[in-house]
Order: C-alpha cells, then sequence, then structure tokens
C-alpha cells in the first residue's frame, strides 16, 4: 500500500511552503500520497508587518504563548511520517507554530509517528529547534530528522535585508544594493535532493543515517558564532519578556526592547563575534565540535 505523508507548515511569505513544497515532490513522484496543510491562525497576524506589530509578539513568543488555530480537517487519522515546518520567530518557535503543537488533534497524531522537523530561518533557529524537541517529546512523536535552512549572508547584513522583507513584504534586494533576504532559491531547491533522501530511508524502513545524509546534503546550515550569540541572547530574550508582561507600560517596555535589540545587533554582536574568534575559536575546536552534535541531536 503506498505510504502516506502529512506535511503541515504556517508560512506568511511562502518561503516556508516553498521549502515544504520541493520536500514532498520526491514523495509524490515515489507514488506516495501526500497531504499537505497550511495552518492559519482564526485572527492571523498580517503580512507585511508593521514595526510595532513585528515587536509586540516577542513576549508572547518568547514564552510559549498560543492563539487559536483557524479550523482545518485530516483526512487520515495515521500517517507513515509527518513533516513539521516551523519559523524561529524572536529564537523561539512561532506563536502559530506553538499552537499547533499544543492542538490536541495534532498530539494524538504525532504519537508513535515518525517526524521530521523543518525550518526556513534568518540564521539562528537552534533555540527554537530545542523548544520545538521538547514539544516533540511531549507528544511522543519518533524525531527522525531535522532540516534547517537559513540566509548564509552575513549576521549584519541579513538583519537589513530581513527587515525590509518583514516590513516590506517583497523578497528583493533592498535598493538594489544588498542582496536577496531569506533563503536562497538554490537552497530552496535542493530541498527537493533532500526529500530523495527522505524517500529512499522510507522505502527501506531504515531511519539510521538519514540524519548523517542529509547533513552531508547541507539539509542543515549551523554556524558556531551564530550559535554562540543565540545562546546569550536567548537568556536575554527570557528577561526582557517575563520583565515585559509584568509591566503596565508595556508598549514603553517594547520600544525600549526594540533599541535593546537594535544595539544588541549592531553592537554587541560583532563585538561578541570578534571576541570568540580571537580568544575562544581556535582552541575550542574540540568543544564547538561536541555543542553542534550536542544541539543537533534529535531527542
Ligand atoms: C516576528 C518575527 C521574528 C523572527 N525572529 C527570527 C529569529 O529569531 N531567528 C531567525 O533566524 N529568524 C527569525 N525570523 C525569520 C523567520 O524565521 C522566517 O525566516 C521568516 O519569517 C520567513 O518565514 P515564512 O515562511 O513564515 O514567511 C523572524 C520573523 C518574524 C516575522
Amino acid at each position: 500500500m503506498g505510504k502516506k505523508v502529512l506535511a503541515i507548515y504556517y508560512s506568511q511569505s511562502g518561503q516556508l511552503r516553498d521549502i515544504v513544497g520541493n520536500l514532498c515532490l520526491p514523495f509524490e513522484e515515489t507514488g506516495y500520497t501526500v497531504e499537505r496543510l497550511q495552518i492559519r491562525l482564526q485572527n492571523d497576524y498580517p503580512f507585511p508587518w508593521t514595526s510595532k506589530g513585528f515587536f509586540e509578539v516577542m513576549p508572547d513568543c518568547v514564552l510559549g504563548k498560543t492563539a487559536e488555530l483557524a479550523p482545518f480537517t485530516l483526512k487520515e487519522t495515521r500517517y507513515d511520517l509527518i513533516i513539521l515546518a516551523y519559523q524561529a520567530w524572536f529564537l523561539s518557535p512561532s506563536i502559530p507554530f506553538n499552537s499547533l503543537m499544543h492542538h490536541p488533534e495534532i498530539r494524538a497524531i504525532l504519537k508513535h509517528t515518525p517526524v521530521i522537523t523543518v525550518t526556513g530561518a534568518r540564521n539562528m533557529w537552534v533555540n527554537a529547534f530545542g523548544k520545538v524537541k521538547k514539544l516533540l517529546s511531549e507528544t511522543g512523536a519518533h524525531h527522525v530528522g531535522t532540516i534547517a535552512m537559513i540566509d548564509r549572508h552575513l549576521n549584519l547584513v541579513s538583519i537589513f535585508t530581513i527587515f525590509h522583507w518583514m516590513l516590506g513584504g517583497k523578497k528583493d534586494r533592498w535598493l538594489g544594493i544588498f542582496p536577496r533576504p531569506g533563503v536562497s532559491d538554490p537552497d530552496i531547491a535542493n530541498a527537493k535532493a533532500l526529500g530523495a533522501t527522505v524517500v529512499r530511508h522510507m522505502e527501506s524502513a531504515q531511519w539510521d543515517g538519514m540524519q548523517a545524509a542529509l547533513l552531508a546534503q547541507k539539509g542543515v546550515a549551523l554556524k558556531y558564532h551564530l550559535m554562540f550569540m543565540e545562546s546569550k541572547a536567548a537568556v536575554m530574550f527570557q528577561l526582557w519578556a517575563k520583565w515585559i508582561c509584568s509591566r503596565k507600560k508595556r508598549q514603553v517596555w517594547l520600544v525600549a526592547f526594540k533599541y535593546y535589540l537594535l544595539l544588541a545587533l549592531f553592537l554587541f554582536a560583532p563585538i561578541v563575534y570578534v571576541i570568540d574568534r580571537v580568544f575562544f575559536k581556535l582552541f575550542l575546536s574540540k568543544h564547538i565540535k561536541a555543542k553542534k552534535e550536542s544541539l543537533l541531536r534529535l531527542n
């Protein structure tokens, strides 16, 4: 009997939808039934964002709050594989994805089912991945693989370009000078080759070795210096989120957070980067390798 695959995603710009779409092509070519489910919120976030709206979601996102999903139906009661695509928002799973992971029907369908997680991020997805792993383990799913695609341009460049994209709505070259934001077209196209690898493993009913194969095909982009910065930023975001939620003048503190973030991105991040490269990176290659391996562990 043909295998059944469910691919669930939320996507504002269509980037994650395109990644998942390409990933699913080899399943369809092999004759599997692929059900694609784009989730939406009852009161969805507007895209493009306003600057105020963009920063306003930070506390709820970081503190793992949920929102009501628009009704959806699943065609099957069991699947041979579920592809779960998430995007990082403020170093955490996006509110729509987090809401999905708390939905009783989704939790039930994930139980004992092989799952591949997929993200299309700017470049800081590791903390969100940690939270996704925790949510998945609560459902009893069998996490068999993960794929992470990022904007490969310099961190400082991608900060400008993502704001151009998120606040303007167009994934194009800002001022005709900056590179296109987000995951590149070749990387999005590469999702098809990654899907072919997944199919090979499904055909042989053998998940062992699949993650290593996906890594070899550049299916996971993880840069050490960003990982280092992200771990520090995640702690700060948690403190900011709790502080903002406990204040009466939320809007004022959100503006303060916005300026803190800009300072952190444009001033602290480059300093941390230089200190890290000069003092740590050269001497800690074994430690870095071990850290990467532990972050990429699926369970
Ligand atoms: C509110 C918000 C916060 C974001 N925060 C992050 C982040 O912390 N790390 C990151 O790598 N990308 C971040 N991004 C980029 C998203 O992960 C994603 O790449 C982008 O929104 C495109 O996804 P889409 O398919 O939903 O359009 C953020 C985007 C939004 C809208």
